[in-house]
């Protein structure tokens, strides 16, 4: 793993444009999309996986624009639910461009699927082939895949692991269930069986389990080979690339992973004599993340005995990661020097419990008052798209930024938003 001495933004700046001038323009809480950021993290990607479709997962965040970006870019998309592909189609995403995933996908997922004619939809379950294959139009065929479980214990947090057998997704190599969907799947004629798929879990910093993962990958491909004589084409090694959320933090080198999964998989086949399968890989963290910040204002601190707590005018509602994973973030002072001395405080938020902390024991100017903005870098992935509408403050905006210039990407969710659906009464 490489090291990040610096995050993004760092500067205190986006796109050419100060937190502070935004903060103005658009009011907090807001995020702040690099748009620059989110491409140049595309084309890293790309030059580390040439020969290699490269899928943003639209689970670490989605809009239109963000559709648009990953797509001119030249990557494709994985979606999870009809809602996710039916936004990325709706900007002219070509649908055969998209893999859908999903532990349960609903009878509208599967029907908007097949309907929008996704290129791919990955089998998590034995009892979803016959439901998938009895959606299928008589006379046609749907690519799939098999996600397999291949029991790689890896990732930031027991709640994002999904590589071993202890959890809800895929099916197991050990049990011998992948095996059997794959002899299923293979019986049915509106099903074609392009490939196989795994997904570790997320936040993980070293390569070494994913060249784990392409070996025993590679060792069922053979045993499909030997025992049914199919060869098949493709491998989805999933995402969960780490970042880096504080200074100094291990970062996953995506070079460095593209060059020796390229090379364990190409050695892997020719040891098995099997012909090298196109690969796959789904990012949406280590694309998103570090390409979004977030913006607060202070709206209190409070010392008691032991401790300061600043307020903020978000909080768990628009980044549950912290309540949810633990996780750590570097708040920072923005817009105005302070040479007080740094003192520890926790940076919370608005809503109404005391967990509701954003950064717990961080260090921020000892003056932080009322007033103050805050900026907490790598908030692109999984907060918004994971935001609640908890004690009804509404949904802050997305605003992009590039080349000097910044624009609202999602308007602020308002209280007439709120209330339009609320028609009980
Ligand atoms: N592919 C599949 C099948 C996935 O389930 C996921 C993430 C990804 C790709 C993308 O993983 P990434 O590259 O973003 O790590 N809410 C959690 C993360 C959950 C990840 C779920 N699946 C968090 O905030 O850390």
């Amino acid at each position: 793993p490489a090291s990040t001495a610096e995050l993004p933004h760092a500067d205190l700046s986006v796109g050419g444009v100060p937190l502070t001038e935004l903060a103005e323009r658009f009011g907090t809480p807001t995020y702040v999309l690099d748009e620059a950021e989110v491409r140049a993290r595309c084309r890293a990607y790309l030059r580390a996986f040439p020969d290699a479709d490269v899928l943003y997962a639209a689970k670490a965040f989605l809009c239109r624009a963000m559709a648009h970006w990953v797509r001119e870019e030249g990557l494709g998309l994985d979606v999870c639910s009809a809602g996710e592909l039916e936004l990325a189609v709706t900007t002219g995403f070509p649908p055969s461009r998209i893999v859908l995933h999903g532990n349960a996908k609903s009878p509208d997922d599967l029907s908007t699927a097949l309907r929008l004619g996704v290129g791919r939809i990955v089998i998590d379950s034995t009892s979803e082939i016959a439901r998938l294959a009895a959606a299928v139009p008589a006379g046609s065929r749907q690519q799939v895949l098999v996600r397999v479980v291949p029991g790689i214990a890896a990732g930031g947090h027991a709640k994002i692991r999904t590589g071993t057998d202890d959890q809800k997704f895929g099916l197991s190599l050990a049990d011998g269930s992948a095996q059997h969907a794959i002899t299923r799947i293979l019986g049915q004629p509106r099903l074609h069986l392009v490939g196989l798929h795994c997904h570790l879990g997320s936040q993980i910093t070293t390569v070494k389990p994913f060249l784990s993962a392409v070996r025993r990958l590679v060792g069922l491909l053979a045993r499909i080979q030997e025992q049914h004589g199919v060869t098949l084409s493709q491998l989805d090694i999933g995402g969960g690339h780490g970042v880096a959320y504080r200074p100094g933090e291990a970062a996953m080198d995506i070079a460095a992973l593209g060059a020796k999964v390229r090379a364990e998989l190409a050695g892997g086949c020719a040891a098995a004599g099997l012909p090298v399968p196109r690969l796959t890989v789904e990012p949406g963290r280590a694309i998103a993340g570090p390409s979004g910040v977030a913006l607060y204002r202070v709206l209190s601190v409070k010392r008691t005995g032991e401790h300061t707590f600043v307020a903020v005018d978000g909080g768990m509602s628009d980044n549950p990661r912290p309540a949810l994973y633990g996780v750590r973030y570097a708040p920072r002072l923005v817009g105005r020097r302070s040479s007080a001395a740094p003192a520890p405080v926790s940076v919370v938020g608005r809503h109404c419990e005391a967990g509701d902390v954003l950064a717990a024991g961080v260090r921020l100017p000892g003056d932080v008052r009322p007033g103050d903005l805050i900026a907490v870098p790598v908030a692109g992935a999984y907060h918004l798209s994971m935001a609640s509408g908890y004690n009804l403050v509404g949904r802050p905006p997305v605003v992009a930024v590039a080349d000097g210039q910044a624009r609202t990407l999602v308007r602020r969710e308002s209280l007439a938003d709120i209330q339009g659906r609320d028609i009980g009464l």
